[in-house]
């Protein structure tokens, strides 16, 4: 890989056209990043990956091959992206209204969260701290801190631990033993 400025590194067919990149930072072939896109530092762009101007990615972050992150996408740090993870933007697009980007609509993906192969989230929407939507699930709406959602429309099925284990009720990891609490928006961890 070729070191650009800052340390970032790029694979010499990917395309990484912002200065707003972390040292640390990969971009592998046919990815390519707009000049308006920040990144973190130390994240993985795999091959095929866009991300747009205006797409805000924390430290830490992975997207994998062919995910789509379009302008008003906000991802915190250590934010997982499978494969083919679509993003949006337009809720009501049509070909003829062209819009600027203050009527699109933004969606904030917390820290920690992670979001399966071929997830597809509609805009508008946040999903919490460490949630993990599974492959395929379709997010129309809001997703909890900690939750396990599936599905189209993607529902909630359960709770995970920051380690990704699954959370059985009491609410304490049977893997890593980390205790949780309910609170205003799904899970919070215990000290
Ligand atoms: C989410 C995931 C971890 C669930 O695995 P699990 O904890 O073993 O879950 P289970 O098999 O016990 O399933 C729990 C429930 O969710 C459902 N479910 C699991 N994965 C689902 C999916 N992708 N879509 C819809 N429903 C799903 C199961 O049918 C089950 O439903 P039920 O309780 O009504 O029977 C796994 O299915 C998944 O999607 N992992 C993501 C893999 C991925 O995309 N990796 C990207 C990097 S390669
Ligand atoms: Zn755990």
């Amino acid at each position: 890989m070729t070191v650009v400025g800052n340390g970032v590194r790029v694979h010499p067919q990917g395309l990484c056209e912002s200065e707003h990149v972390g040292p640390g930072t990969r971009v592998w072939a046919f990815a390519h990043v707009l000049p308006g896109a920040r990144i973190g530092r130390d994240c993985n762009i795999c091959d095929c990956a866009f991300v747009e101007d205006g797409a805000v990615l924390g430290d830490r972050v992975t997207v994998k091959n062919g995910t789509l992150v379009f302008a008003g996408v906000t991802c915190e740090d250590e934010v997982f992206l499978g494969p083919n993870v679509l993003f949006t933007n337009d809720l009501r697009p049509r070909a003829h209204l062209r819009k600027g980007p203050e009527e699109l609509m933004p969606t904030t993906v917390r820290r920690g969260a992670s979001l399966g192969a071929g997830v597809v989230v509609v805009c508008g929407t946040e999903i919490g701290e460490y949630a993990f939507a599974a492959a395929g699930a379709v997010v129309t709406r809001d997703v909890p801190a900690h939750a396990f959602v599936a599905g189209n429309p993607a529902e909630v099925k359960g709770w995970v631990c920051v380690c990704g284990h699954r959370l059985d009720e009491p609410l304490k990891c049977g893997e890593c033993g980390t205790a949780f609490a309910t609170a205003e928006r799904g899970l919070r961890r215990l000290p």
